[in-house]
């Protein structure tokens, strides 16, 4: 991360394979926010109805998502974790819910976190045993629901626009609140 030689690197390869053309692919669940989601057409034969998807936009090929630093809420020990939004987005939308995410070099456990925080199943290997009670202890906790981590599609703080990060955590707790008196699922 601190190179001094080179660039310091700030991008993951996601290099994704299928079997057969049948695989999955679940867009509803990972689709992220659109920026006007209210906006309807003005004319035309569509007048009056949303002009983009309500569910969201295609999150596309290019992932904004902070690497995990030292003042990343889920950081550990391991020095090159991935963060859970990473593997998140692709365990919801390559996977279904009971499938089997295998990850054979777990580090800190990242994806067998992001797949049981999901309700897929998780399974992995990994060589250092201190890595490997990490990768244990987090999953465990994913399981229970403790685990803390940093929401998929919550924006990057900004400090020229604060406003964007302020506006994400009132809709964030609105959205807490109306859960929690059972207004919406
Ligand atoms: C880049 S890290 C993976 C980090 C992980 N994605 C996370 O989010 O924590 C690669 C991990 O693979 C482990 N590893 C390397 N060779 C291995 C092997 N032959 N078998 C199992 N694990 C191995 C390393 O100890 C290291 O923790």
């Amino acid at each position: 991360m601190h190179a001094s030689k080179r660039f310091s690197g700030r991008y993951e390869t996601i290099l994704w394979f299928t079997k057969t053309d049948n695989y999955i692919f679940n867009l509803d669940a990972v689709r992220a926010p659109q920026k006007y989601p209210q906006k309807k057409y003005f004319k035309g034969l569509r007048i009056g109805e949303f002009s983009c998807n309500p569910l969201g936009k295609n999150p596309s090929d290019i992932w904004d998502i902070p690497n995990v630093k030292n003042n990343h809420v889920e950081k550990t020990i391991h020095p090159c974790q991935f963060p859970i939004e990473l593997v998140e987005r692709l365990v919801l939308a390559l996977t279904n819910e009971n499938d089997l995410v295998f990850d054979p070099f777990l580090g800190a456990g990242s994806t067998s976190a992001a797949a049981v925080k999901n309700n897929r199943r998780g399974m992995g290997c990994e060589i250092v045993e201190e890595y490997y009670d990490i990768a244990v202890e987090r999953t465990k906790l994913a399981m229970e629901g403790k685990l803390k981590t940093r929401p998929m599609n919550k924006p990057i703080y900004d400090p020229k626009n604060p406003k964007l990060s302020l506006e994400y955590e009132l809709e964030e707790a609105s959205r807490q609140f109306l859960l929690f008196n059972g207004a919406v699922q």
